[in-house]
């Protein structure tokens, strides 16, 4: 799909005058995977503010508005300490900034695991002030109930099994899943029973190839791979990774392009030209009035 933006920058550049679009919904999404196959794999990328998510729409078929975003935008240690409020409030932009894909907001830590009642206060919340479609959460059987609430509320649930970034401190750290027996297992339970939980899709985070293509197989609803298998029905990465923001990154992560360089050697360029007063250069400033 390809499509062109307007921006209508007399106004403002953040809001800008998109051609006119249906926007892709959670069953069209579904409807992707047809008698256990993907013929087109899903489009998916991380979006955090609503420039990224204008310039990542026309290529994608969801974004996410992850809680990686802790780190990424907020220099935070883990996804941990990420509030509600600032989901919404990227969730909001995200939206705004986008008009073809379905936008999915990840349910913070905290916000979700102590009942089913509480994720649904937490997830309408997402829902009704950012114009999201559908929320993430991270946990697969534990979790099971907790989506079939939600689901059968109407609040469209993405589930994400395998390497659960939220649960690092119990798992040990951020290492690929699903190396013994029991832990494959547990993988393939978990992505399961959010199946039979209602979930519409599942991302498979950071697991064994073998088990991603095992469960993409097992399970009717699309599966999202990240660190998993070209095999899934869909890929998601963060958007700053594949831009080639930072140094280091898992292994799964293809850099595309080196920004880091790009936004440093930009920044170089403009403070030499500030320090020998070449910028602001004639065609930046404002001429005299001529009457
Ligand atoms: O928070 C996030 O960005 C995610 C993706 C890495 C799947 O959960």
């Amino acid at each position: 799909m390809s499509t062109t933006f307007q921006l209508d920058t007399s106004t403002s550049r953040a809001n800008p005058t998109p051609a006119p679009m249906k926007r892709l919904t959670v069953p069209k999404i579904m409807r992707r995977k047809v008698d256990g196959v993907t013929e087109e794999p899903l489009v998916m990328l991380t979006a955090y503010t609503a420039r990224q998510a204008q310039l990542l729409d026309p290529h994608c078929d969801m974004l996410l508005v992850g809680d990686s975003l802790g780190q990424v935008i907020y220099g935070l240690p883990s996804t941990l300490p990420v509030t509600l409020d600032m989901m919404v409030a990227h969730g909001a932009a995200v939206v705004r900034g986008s008009y073809h894909s379905v936008v999915v907001v990840d349910m913070p830590f905290g916000s979700y695991e102590a009942s089913p009642q509480q994720a649904f206060e937490s997830a309408s919340r997402i829902l009704a002030e950012t114009g999201a479609a559908a929320v993430k959460l991270e946990g697969g059987q534990a979790m099971a109930e907790t989506i079939r609430f939600l689901s059968q509320r109407g609040i469209p649930v993405m589930a994400h099994v395998g390497l659960t970034p939220q649960a690092v401190n119990a798992l040990g750290g951020y290492m690929a899943r699903g190396r013994s027996d029991a832990e494959e297992a547990k993988i393939v339970a978990d992505g399961k029973a959010v199946e039979e939980a209602g979930a519409f899709a599942v991302v498979i985070e950071g697991v064994v190839e073998d088990i991603a293509i095992r469960l993409t197989e097992e399970v009717a609803i699309p599966t999202i791979g990240i660190g998993a298998s070209a095999k899934c029905d869909g890929q998601v990465l963060v958007t700053e990774d594949m831009l080639g923001m930072f140094e280091r990154v898992p292994r799964f992560v293809k850099k595309y392009n080196d920004i880091a360089a790009v936004i440093s050697e930009t920044a170089a360029q403009y403070a030499e030209e500030v320090r020998d007063r070449s910028f602001p250069g004639e065609a930046q400033v404002y001429p005299a009035k001529k009457d």
